[in-house]
C-alpha cells in the first residue's frame, strides 16, 4: 500500500508465465496489436502512435525528452516534486536549456502562472507530472494543450502514478506525449512504461534535424517495431513476457472499465480519510481539490516515529507503507490506494495499521 510496486493481479502474473514467443513472429505482432488497443482506451486516444518502452517510467520520460527534444532547444519543466526534478536533470544530459519553474511541494501550478512561463521563454515542450507520487499532488490538465500549442510548445505529461486511478484525456486535453508506468494502477510488475505520441509530436520527430540522443530510447526505430510506420524492423528484443503481463493488464482495465477505476479510487480515497482524520492525521495537501486520490500524503504529526509506525505495520499485519520522498522525506507517509490492491478491505488494513501503530507509539487514546 505505499506508491508502488503495488501488488499485481493474479491474472496477469498467470499471463507472464506463459511459453516465450519469438518477438518478432507475426502471432507476437497481434499480441503488440492488441496491447496497443487497449493502451488507445487507457489513453482515450485514437492516436497510432503507442507502445510500450521495455524500462520503468524512468525509461519514458527519458524517450520523451529525447525524441521531442534537440540539442539547443527549451523546456520548461513544471517542477513541483522529485518527478519535475527529475526530468530536468533528464533534458539537462540531452543539451536541452531547462527552465525550472519551482512550486512549492504540495501546491500545483495555476494556468495563469503555466502561460505567463509559455510566454516569457517559448519552450519547444512543457513538462508536467498529472499525479506526483512525492508530494500526493494532483495537477489539472484540462485546457493545458491548448494553451501549449497556442504558444508553440508541445506538452508532455508524466501519468506514471496516476493512469487509470484518475481520469485523463490525451486527445481531448490535447496532450502530446504520456508515458506512464506498469506496476502502479495497471496491476502488473514494474518493467514497461507505456507511451503515447499525438500527430504534432510525432511530426516533430519526423522533422528531426539530428538523431535521437539514445538509440535504445530512439522512437524513429521502436515506432517501426510497433507498426507506427506500416512496417516492423527489429529494434530491440521485446519483452516477451512483460508484454504479456501487460496485455493481461489492459484486459482488466477494459473489463472494469475506466469510469469504474476512477470512481472506485476516488471513493476509497475518501474512505481513507475519514478513517485518518478520525484519528487526527492531517492531509499534507491543503487543497482538496489538489489531491492526487492514487498516492496519498499524510503529514507525520509532532512527536511521532513514522519509520517504527511503518517497520510496525509491515511486522504486526503485513501492510508496506511509505514515507516521504524528495521533498516530502521524514514530513509524511505515503499511502497507494492502486489497481488490484484499491479494494475496500485494503484500505481498512491501512486504518488498522495507523491506529494500533499510533497506539503504540502513545499517541492515540482508546
Ligand atoms: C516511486 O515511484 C515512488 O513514488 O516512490
Amino acid at each position: 500500500m505505499g506508491p508502488g510496486p503495488a501488488n499485481a493481479n493474479p491474472r496477469v502474473l498467470a499471463a507472464q508465465a506463459m511459453p516465450l514467443l519469438g518477438h518478432m513472429h507475426p502471432p507476437f505482432f497481434k499480441i503488440m496489436d492488441e496491447i496497443q488497443a487497449g493502451l488507445r482506451y487507457v489513453f482515450q486516444t485514437s492516436s497510432e502512435y503507442t507502445c510500450l518502452i521495455s524500462g520503468t517510467g524512468h525509461a519514458g520520460m527519458e524517450a520523451c525528452i529525447t525524441n521531442l527534444l534537440e540539442p539547443g532547444e527549451t523546456i520548461v519543466i513544471g517542477d513541483k516534486g522529485i518527478w519535475g526534478a527529475r526530468a530536468a536533470d533528464m533534458a539537462g544530459r540531452f543539451g536541452v536549456n531547462v527552465v525550472d519553474l519551482k512550486k512549492e511541494a504540495g501546491k500545483t501550478f495555476t494556468i495563469a502562472e503555466l502561460e505567463a512561463a509559455l510566454k516569457e521563454h517559448k519552450p519547444a515542450v512543457l513538462f508536467l507530472c498529472q499525479g506526483d507520487s512525492s508530494t500526493g499532488v494532483h495537477q489539472n490538465l484540462a485546457g493545458l494543450g491548448e494553451l501549449c500549442h497556442a504558444h508553440g510548445a508541445l506538452l508532455l505529461v508524466d501519468t506514471v502514478c496516476s493512469l487509470g486511478g484518475v481520469p485523463f484525456f490525451a486527445d481531448a486535453w490535447g496532450i502530446d506525449a504520456m508515458y506512464s508506468g506498469s506496476q502502479k494502477v495497471l496491476g502488473a510488475p514494474p518493467g514497461a512504461a507505456p507511451l503515447f505520441f499525438s500527430e504534432r509530436a510525432l511530426k516533430k520527430l519526423r522533422e528531426r534535424k539530428t538523431k535521437p540522443m539514445s538509440y535504445n530510447w530512439d522512437l524513429n526505430l521502436i515506432g517501426d517495431y510497433w507498426g507506427w510506420f506500416g512496417s516492423r524492423s527489429y529494434h530491440h528484443t521485446g519483452m516477451v513476457s512483460m508484454w504479456y503481463a501487460m496485455r493481461e493488464a489492459l484486459q482488466i482495465m477494459g473489463e472494469v472499465g475506466l469510469e469504474g477505476m476512477w470512481a472506485r479510487h476516488k471513493r476509497l480515497h475518501e474512505d481513507m480519510w475519514k478513517g485518518l482524520t478520525a484519528m487526527g492525521l492531517e492531509p499534507f495537501v491543503a487543497n482538496p481539490a489538489d489531491r492526487l486520490v492514487t498516492v496519498n500524503t499524510i503529514k507525520v504529526p509532532e512527536g511521532v516515529d513514522w519509520l517504527a509506525l511503518n517497520k510496525f505495520a509491515m511486522d504486526t499485519y503485513n501492510v508496506e507503507l511509505a514515507g516521504g520522498l524528495g521533498p516530502t522525506l521524514g514530513r509524511v507517509w505515503r499511502v497507494g490506494i492502486m489497481g488490484y490492491n484499491a479494494t475496500p478491505a485494503n484500505v481498512e488494513l491501512v486504518l488498522t495499521s495507523f491506529r494500533e501503530g499510533l497506539k503504540a507509539q502513545g499517541k492515540l487514546k482508546a
